[in-house]
């Protein structure tokens, strides 16, 4: 059971690799919030593994990873292999303690913990890798995803290969925090004059918090996955002013029906 969320492709295109190669189901967390139950309940069965796969933001899993993770319910659960993959575009910092404690509190314990660098979609701050780089950070992952797989596959246990970066404990301890209080925030967003109103920025969005009439209006919950942005299919969609100029990037393994909420 392969749990993942993701914005531009990166995490899905893990995702779905991993569930294939393990003949295992893949589950969107996002569907689930969106679902507007209580509590996501799924029944396990006899040595089915367990995985999450998800973008990092601001050293640390999305929001809604962590808050799927507080209501999940798993019945049958008998000491199921548990994984996580975290994808970036540099380093991950403490994210696998951050996911650690919180599957700890729902009595399950990460096996092991596996990033990968894929390309970089954090246009606020920053830009896109060049096309040679966004190549190179592709086939990389192809090879990665293979070594993971065959971990996987072994259920191997205690294996925590993961790129932390400088300061782990700052990046996710200190400038998450920030992150979440200070730069998840929809205000800046707006479409310019080349939305032609198309509606995909309203499909693909992971929180259904844009209604696009004429032109996309934001709502107040977003996680920002820049999925909107990335994936309007003629770059109308902007975030302040610096993001005219950025480059857009999706994930070419990944057809645009696949986001659709
Ligand atoms: C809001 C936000 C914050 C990000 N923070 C980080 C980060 O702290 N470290 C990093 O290496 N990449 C960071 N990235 C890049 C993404 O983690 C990376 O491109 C990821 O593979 C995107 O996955 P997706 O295509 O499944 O959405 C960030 C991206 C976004 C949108």
């Amino acid at each position: 059971m392969i749990f993942y969320f993701s914005g531009t492709g990166n995490s899905l295109q893990a995702a779905k690799s991993i569930a294939e190669h393990n003949d295992e189901k893949l589950i969107s967390i996002a569907a689930a919030i969106n679902s507007n139950v209580d509590s996501y309940e799924y029944n396990l069965e006899d040595n089915e593994v367990i995985g999450f796969v998800y973008p990092i933001y601001a050293w640390a899993p999305p929001r809604m990873v962590l808050q799927f993770i507080e209501r999940l319910k798993l019945s049958n659960y008998n000491n199921n292999y548990v994984f996580s993959v975290a994808t970036c575009g540099e380093n991950i910092g403490n994210t696998m303690k951050v996911l650690d404690a919180s599957l700890k509190k729902k009595n399950l314990k990460l096996d092991s913990g596996f990033s990968i660098k894929m390309p970089n979609n954090y246009v606020i701050i920053g830009n896109v890798d060049s096309k040679e780089a966004e190549a190179q950070k592709l086939s990389a992952a192809e090879e990665t995803l293979k070594h993971i797989n065959k971990v996987i596959e072994g259920k191997g246990k205690g294996i925590f290969e993961i790129e932390k970066g400088f300061a782990p404990g700052i990046l996710t301890s200190v400038i998450n925090p920030l992150f979440n209080k200070n730069a998840v925030d929809t205000k800046k967003f707006y479409a310019n004059e080349s939305c032609n109103s198309c509606g995909i920025c309203e499909k693909v969005c992971n929180c259904e918090n844009i209604k696009v009439d004429e032109k996309p209006v934001w709502g107040t919950n977003c996680t920002q996955c820049l999925g909107c942005l990335h994936l309007c299919p003629v770059n109308a969609i902007q975030y302040g002013k610096g993001t005219e100029k950025k480059g857009r990037y999706k994930n070419p393994n990944i057809g645009i029906h696949e986001y659709y909420q």
